[in-house]
């Protein structure tokens, strides 16, 4: 059997106990439920942070990782865990309704986009925005956040290979995207007035508090529920609510359907959720510590 003479042949041992573990630890830290499938997939990421510690066992490792408070090898172990994958305007049917909402709001405007992944997203986002206002500098504050701090520096950094701009038209190129020269060739810089819309925040969707204070116009929670089982998405859901201004907009990936598992929220659009009656801007104000006018 090819498959267990390649297992015989691995580097490292890794038993069903040690995938078993690790699968226990990334959904008590991060909430992601990752399937039996993934055992390969566990086996490779994890391997290479055993390659990089020194570790020579998956138990080893993973006795150090549970047995001493050494939040930086947690970061590392979370970061090897996550799925990235993202691209500008995933989804695109989103943002034609996004500008529509933003036209009708006053400022400030405050966008959370609540798993940036590298950044894609929350540029969408902000683009959007200065179409919407005609504009480069669009009265909105975006907040992009995501519990990876590896995709998050290069969502801050703003550097792309051109391959992930080539399919946004000329104009959106020309105006939102500088071109690399010299050693920099064959990759794009996000304009600094675009970059300045954003603040890149670590946060996990998980923690019982989040640092944000602001109640929102719209939240972003694109393709990263999947992620998470029933319960802790319902969780996540009610953490949303307080956050949310009366006429807030909450968008959800392509799969993901919050309506089996909360009833604070109503289907306004394809994947696009509106509160349910009966919050009040009061109750938001109590919860964001922050008044609404
Ligand atoms: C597949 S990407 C989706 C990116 C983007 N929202 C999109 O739809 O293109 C999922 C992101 O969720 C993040 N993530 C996973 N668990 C998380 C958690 N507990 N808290 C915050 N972000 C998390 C991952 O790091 C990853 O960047």
């Amino acid at each position: 059997m090819a498959n267990e003479k390649n297992h015989d042949e691995r580097e490292f041992n890794f038993t069903a106990n040690d995938f078993a573990r690790v699968r226990k630890l990334i959904y008590k830290h991060a909430g992601i439920s990752l399937s039996e499938a993934k055992s390969d997939m566990v086996y490779s990421r994890i391997g290479r942070r055993l390659r990089t510690t020194g570790y020579d066992s998956f138990k080893s490792y993973l006795d150090n990782l549970e047995g001493q408070n050494d939040p930086a090898e947690w970061e590392a172990f979370t970061n090897a865990l996550t799925t990235n994958l993202t691209s500008f305007f995933r989804e695109e049917h989103h943002f034609p309704i996004l500008a529509e909402h933003l036209a009708k709001l006053k400022a400030p405007i405050r966008i959370w986009c609540s798993a940036a992944s590298t950044g894609e997203e929350p540029y969408t986002i902000a683009m959007t925005a200065c179409e919407a206002f005609g504009t480069m500098k669009p009265p909105v504050e975006i907040i992009a956040t995501d519990i990876d701090t590896n995709v998050l520096a290069t969502a801050a950094r703003g550097v792309y290979p051109y391959e992930r701009v080539s399919k946004l038209s000329d104009a959106r190129r020309r105006q939102f995207f500088q071109r690399g020269t010299g050693a920099q060739e064959g990759s794009v810089r996000v304009r600094n007035d675009l970059r300045s819309l954003i603040t890149f925040q670590q946060l996990n969707l998980l923690d019982e508090q989040w640092a944000l204070k602001e109640p929102f116009d719209v939240i972003f929670c694109r393709n990263v529920m999947i992620y998470f089982d029933k319960p802790t998405q319902s969780k996540i859901l009610s953490h949303f609510v307080p956050l949310m201004k009366p006429h807030a907009l909450l968008f959800a990936g392509h799969s993901e359907n919050f309506l089996y598992v909360s009833n604070a929220f109503h289907l306004r659009g394809k994947t696009v959720y509106e509160l349910s009656g009966g919050k009040s801007a009061k109750q938001v104000a109590t919860h964001a510590g922050e008044q609404i006018v």
